[in-house]
């Protein structure tokens, strides 16, 4: 690749930075200094350094975002702001995609890459990766709902879910209200609220608290966001 691309792959600024960074002659190929940007180096096998610094080139990233509610899992949209604006990810040309989404008043674990392979294993129905969320709910959760959800329930379109198990935390007889915690192997549109509304239930607040391997940092302030440490990586591409 060309080597103002990989440098701002890196981390080292724009496109039009870079070139600005070149003209210092700081960068060295293989140990010789390069000013041009548009020499092309390999990434594994040429060596570059910055200052003397080898380059820290990643071609994946991975994040958790802890995502609020008020912002949509999306790249982009027109209407409302999106998980990616609040990464600051400008002008990166590894910029991630959200794997799977949360509604946009749902808060929680949020998995972002550009790794298209581990996306689609995470996403594909052949998979059954686990999602846990915690839920508040208008209504009471029974042992009988419990023990639907284990059979897998009906949605409002007939679909019959896969077996989800369904964990009682509390219930408030006197508010008519409950909170559980729901782990189901699917990611239907609105699965979770339309589980619960197939039992005659409302979802009032969700958050995912994990997905695989993978927990939410409780650590994470909402709208923050951190790259996975290794052994999260590990565990999630063995998953
Ligand atoms: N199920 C839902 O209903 N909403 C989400 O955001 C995730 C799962």
């Amino acid at each position: 690749m060309r080597l103002d691309k990989l440098l701002a792959h890196s981390g080292l600024g724009t496109r039009k930075e870079v070139k600005k960074l070149l003209k210092t002659k700081i960068v060295e190929v293989n140990g010789k200094v390069e000013v041009n940007p548009k020499t092309h180096v390999d990434p594994d096998t040429d060596s570059v350094t910055v200052g003397g610094e080898e380059l820290d080139y990643q071609e994946f990233v991975y994040f958790m975002m802890n995502k609020p509610q008020g912002v949509i899992s999306a790249t982009e949209d027109l209407m409302h702001e999106t998980v990616l604006d609040l990464m600051e990810m400008q002008d990166s040309l590894q910029e991630p995609h959200p794997v799977g989404r949360l509604d946009i008043d749902t808060e929680g674990l949020l998995l972002l890459t550009n790794d298209g392979k581990l996306t689609h294993r995470l996403l594909s129905p052949k998979h059954h990766v686990d999602k846990t969320y915690y839920a508040e709910i208008d209504g009471i959760v029974t042992e009988e709902d419990k023990e639907a959800f284990k059979q897998g329930v009906t949605l409002d379109d007939d679909y019959q879910t896969l077996p989800a198990e369904l964990s009682i935390i509390e219930v408030n007889e006197e508010e008519n209200t409950s909170t559980v915690e729901l782990t189901i192997q699917e990611g239907k549109f609105h699965q979770v609220k339309r589980m619960m509304q197939a039992v005659g239930k409302e979802v009032v607040y969700l958050k995912r608290l994990s997905m695989g391997p993978l927990s939410l940092d409780e650590d994470l302030e909402l709208g923050t966001y951190r790259e996975l440490t290794e052994d999260e990586l590990e565990l999630l591409k063995k998953a």
